[in-house]
């Protein structure tokens, strides 16, 4: 979501006249989008700052200048420890003030300003669209944020905090944002939310609309090829979402769901308020509407109280579900939430024998999936060169990783491909010729 918030924010700087530029030297302002969900982001904030600093200080020697802005979650939360940490930051602003940079920016250029309130007004209503060429620029494959925030509280987590409560952007509104996408070149939307499947954003009629029906509107958009979104939680995945994974061949065989543990004790204090064997049992049900669906999640290991037991529990539930990926944390107490005040805080080398433990089992899992491919013929959507010269690049619908020999002209086209060979982190075909 931040590299989608940070197109939002560049696009909403063009009445600035500001341009997004790639040689960091360059820029007049240099903003840092931060995350929060874990200690390890938060910690490199202050270094980066320190990084900006020596890049501004090179600037004002040869005459110019640079406003250094923090932006994200990390803002949201430590505004007032930044700008007394960090003098040399001129303007801080949280997730839900971009609609307001153009205004934030001219007076940073004067005086320090911090802007971490949430506002009445919804941002959505008030960023300008991207520009076409800004589309273009972006590529094949975009992100689209369609809810943002989170109401479920998982007592490990900072997102309620940072991001605030669930909000659902109108149905017609994202309707709008896929098709100038799509009318910028873009083949592949991947919708984004916090808890993209709890979407409940008021459609022409009124209602609330859910996730499905917002993706069988979005399948009919011409041109639009592939449609994905993440992140779900599973007390969300209703009948209608799991069914539309079989009626939409827009939508594809892919699916971020995490669970987090496998343990209904550590779930419970997690207040996930699922079992692992409901996880399971919506598990079953997608893969009966959707076979070949490729499965991806998200877990904590160490969570306070986690005992082997509880461990061996997470290690069952990843044997029981097959994941074609995941990623996989150590426990990091978060400033605020429950989790951080709990007795029985496991011990960091504990957590880390744990993670490698896990990790071993996931990279099996994804090496065997990947691997189960070879022989099959899977349509590729290619969006960029390849790693080497004469190399194309793309993703099967499983979000796997595609690099093969063939001409630039493919990119922006799905070809079908046999797949030859591959490993855990790619795979490499040929082109299937139509007669
Ligand atoms: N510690 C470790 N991992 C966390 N996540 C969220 N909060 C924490 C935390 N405090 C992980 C969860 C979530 C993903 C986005 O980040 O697995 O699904
Ligand atoms: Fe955080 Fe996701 Fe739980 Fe919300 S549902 S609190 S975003 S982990």
């Amino acid at each position: 979501m931040n590299v989608y918030d940070s197109t939002r924010m560049i696009d909403s700087l063009s009445e600035n006249d500001y341009e997004e530029t790639k040689i960091i030297e360059q820029a007049d302002l240099l903003i840092l989008n931060t995350c929060h969900i874990r200690e390890k982001a938060t910690e490199k904030v202050f270094s980066e700052i320190g990084r900006m600093k020596e890049l501004r200080n090179k600037r004002r020697e040869n005459g110019q200048d640079m406003i250094i802005a923090v932006a994200g979650c990390v803002a949201q939360a430590q505004g007032e420890e930044i700008m007394a940490r960090a003098p040399v930051v001129s303007l801080v602003f949280g997730p839900q003030s971009y609609h307001k940079l153009p205004e934030l920016v001219k007076r940073a250029a004067n005086e320090r300003v911090i802007d971490t309130d949430f506002p009445i007004e919804d941002k959505f209503n008030f960023l300008p669209k991207a520009k076409n060429s800004n589309i273009i620029a972006r590529g094949l494959t975009a992100f689209l944020t369609v809810q943002e925030g989170c109401d479920k509280f998982c007592s490990f987590c900072v997102v309620p905090y940072t991001r605030g409560s669930e909000v659902s952007r109108p149905l017609e509104q994202v309707i709008l944002e896929a098709k100038s996408l799509v009318a910028g070149g873009v083949m592949e939307i991947t919708l984004l939310g916090q808890n993209v499947n709890a979407y409940h954003g008021e459609n022409s009629k009124g209602k609330a609309a859910n996730l499905a029906e917002l993706l069988y509107a979005l399948a009919k958009i011409d041109g639009l090829e592939r449609l994905r979104y993440t992140t779900s939680h599973p007390n969300d995945m209703d009948q209608t979402l799991i069914n539309a994974h079989k009626d939409l061949s827009t939508l594809m065989p892919y699916l971020h769901l995490p669970v987090q543990s496998g343990s209904n004790k550590i779930l419970k204090a997690m207040n996930r308020s699922h079992t692992a064997e409901k996880y399971l049992e919506i598990i079953e049900r997608l893969r009966e509407a959707r076979p070949d669906i490729a499965l991806s999640g998200d877990f904590i290991v160490g969570f306070p109280n986690e005992s082997d037991k509880d461990f061996e529990d997470t290690l069952k539930i990843i044997r029981q579900s097959k994941y074609s990926s995941a990623y996989s944390f150590k426990y990091s107490p978060r400033p605020g939430t429950p989790g951080a005040l709990m007795d029985n805080q496991i011990p960091e080398k504990i957590r880390s024998e744990r993670l490698t433990i896990l990790q071993k089992l996931l990279n099996e899992q994804q090496t065997k999936f990947n691997l189960a491919t070879i022989g099959r013929t899977v349509p590729v959507l290619f969006d960029k060169k390849g790693r080497s010269a004469g190399q194309i690049g793309g993703r099967s619908p499983y979000l796997q990783p595609i690099h093969l020999s063939g001409s630039e002209d493919l990119i922006g086209t799905i070809e079908n491909v046999k797949i030859i060979s591959g490993d855990k982190n790619s795979l490499t075909g040929e082109l299937v010729k139509v007669e």
